[in-house]
């Protein structure tokens, strides 16, 4: 059988990481595209020579023409410009939109059949933006957000307790921004809810909070570091999980931003919630139920949200 054809649009630092990883996980194919000359193609080159160090079978193409992601079997979609310090997400909003549009026509010409994984800031808005450009059915269009939120989550919960990471589950709904809903009560150590290891006195309530808001500004706290982007390790490695789970129709559960049609009380619209991926691609949302408090930051979450996709109808009638 064939291997996968896998095809990145954006091949800057989350789509040059993207590759690498989906080589190291024998995942199929790569075609990089970006409309940068040389900076696929060179990115394809170099990673192709590691193959040999590294032992993959796959092979690599750069590219500036979409032609060349015909027929792929995913998509993930990194192009655009990413923030700066002192930029929120949705800065972004204006010059990423137009960038969802032509990258959204070229796949609905090119790969109308692929599974899209969409990474762009400010993602939320820019998913459900590529999703009417592209035309593709609202199942096989999601975002990536919830797995790279949770999973910072997670890896400051295991520092604050001091176990594997491997214990720790956790997930993260709503809106990719400062509004998101980190889930206290549905997170845990080996299974145990976070307030029950409040209860037992292995944390304190004022750790907890300040973990929750570390993980809310996770994205800024690395943009302050890195002043000339942002982050591209962990969001390129969070979408080729979801990728991965597509293409071996793992049928994992992972909270992405899928597009909901009156799930959780949300219509017409993409925000983070728990989903199942697998062959179908998003073949379930999770539709649980929140408490008071929690349907109301995840509400605020949401009107977030609804504030960005009522701009971009204001910027593009054809979105109206
Ligand atoms: N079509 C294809 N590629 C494009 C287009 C376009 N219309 N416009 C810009 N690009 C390319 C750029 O040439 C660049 O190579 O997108 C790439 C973006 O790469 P980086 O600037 O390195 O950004 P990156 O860190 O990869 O983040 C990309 O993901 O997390 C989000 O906020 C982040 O929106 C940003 C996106």
């Amino acid at each position: 059988m064939a291997r996968p054809k896998i095809a990145l649009i954006g091949a800057g630092q989350i789509g040059g990481t993207l590759a690498h990883l989906a080589a190291l996980k024998e995942l199929g194919d790569v075609i990089l595209f970006d409309i940068a000359e040389g900076t696929p193609q060179g990115k394809a080159l170099d990673i192709a020579e590691s193959g040999p160090s590294e032992g993959f079978d796959a092979t690599m193409k750069g590219t500036n023409d979409y032609a060349d992601i015909a027929g792929a079997d995913v998509c993930i979609v990194t192009a655009g410009v990413p923030r700066k310090p002192g930029m929120s997400r949705d800065d972004l909003l204006g010059i990423n939109l137009k960038v969802m549009k032509s990258v959204g026509e070229g796949i609905k010409a090119h790969a109308p059949d692929a599974f899209v994984i969409c990474i762009t800031n400010p993602l939320d808005a820019m998913v459900w933006a590529l999703q009417k450009f592209s035309g593709l059915p609202a199942n096989k269009v999601c975002g990536m957000a919830g797995v790279l939120d949770s999973a910072r989550f997670r890896h400051f919960l295991s520092v604050e307790f001091g176990v594997s990471m491997k214990d720790v589950t956790a997930f993260v709904l709503g809106g990719h921004g400062d509004t998101m809903v980190p889930s206290v009560r549905y997170s845990t150590v080996a299974g145990i809810p976070l307030p029950d290891l409040v209860k037992m006195g292995w944390t304190s309530q004022e750790k907890l909070d300040a973990i929750v808001q570390r993980t809310r500004d996770g994205g800024a706290e690395i943009v302050g570091l890195l002043k000339t982007g942002s982050a591209f390790y962990a969001p390129a490695t969070s979408a080729i999980e979801m990728a991965e789970s597509y293409l071996k129709d793992q049928k994992r559960v992972l909270p992405c931003a899928a597009y909901c049609d009156g799930e959780l009380g949300v219509k017409d619209m993409y925000v983070g919630v728990p989903t199942v991926i697998g062959a179908g691609g998003i073949e379930k949302i999770v539709n649980i139920t929140l408490n008071k408090e929690e349907q109301e930051m995840f509400d605020k979450s949401v009107a977030a949200v609804k504030g960005l996709v009522d701009a971009c109808k204001g910027i593009d009638e054809s979105l109206a």
